[in-house]
């Protein structure tokens, strides 16, 4: 399978386009496990002087105990919106990856990458490679009190609740091609 390389922040129009209309993934892997969930935010830019993708990861996600311990993962974008891939996005959008084994019920395929052990999936084929650089969990004081009241209304019950944000420095991208 070869793997055209791209300047990633060529395809940002893309990424987000994808992002807000129906959503993207992003893979971890533990051991064997691999985990792809689907994400509707996102950021694409530079931090450090270095290229990055900042993914926000709910507390409660099965995904943020596996970031947390990879510290590594994939973004992997559709180039085109097919049965397989709409079915893929709805389904790691609300099922955990604490009850089922997503890449065999999606029947995605996985794709090793160039410079980390998240493997990439070959029917999202835009893909970036990030190792995570830094984090921060979003802190509720600082959030305005519309967001608050919009995201996190449980916030002061439930402070897992936030968002925790993963810096990940962009180490290859590249489109999977047949
Ligand atoms: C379109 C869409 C966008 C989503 N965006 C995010 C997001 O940016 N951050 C997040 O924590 N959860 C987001 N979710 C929810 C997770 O994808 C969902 O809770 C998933 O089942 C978590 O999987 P996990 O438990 O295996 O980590 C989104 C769901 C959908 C359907």
């Amino acid at each position: 399978m070869n793997k055209k390389q791209i300047n990633p922040f060529e395809y940002a129009p893309q990424i987000m386009d994808k992002m807000t209309h129906g959503g993207i993934l992003v893979t971890t892997k533990v051991g064997e496990k691999v985990n792809p969930m689907t994400i509707g935010w996102g950021t694409i830019g530079v931090d450090w002087s270095k290229p990055v993708f900042q993914t926000y990861i709910r507390e409660v996600r099965h995904t943020k105990g596996m970031m947390d311990e990879a510290m590594e993962f994939t973004v992997n974008i559709p180039m085109e919106k097919n049965d397989k891939v709409k079915e893929a996005l709805a389904f790691c959008g609300t099922k955990s990856g604490r009850d089922f084994d997503k890449v065999k019920e999606c029947g995605l395929t996985l794709v090793d990458a160039d410079t980390i052990s998240v493997p990439a999936l070959k029917e999202f084929p835009l893909t970036l490679e990030c190792k995570v650089i830094y984090k921060v969990r979003q802190d509720g004081k600082e959030i305005p009190q519309d967001v608050m009241e919009r995201f996190y209304p449980d916030w002061e019950q439930n402070p897992e609740d936030l968002h925790t944000v993963y810096y990940g420095l962009i180490t290859a991208a590249y489109i999977i091609e047949e």
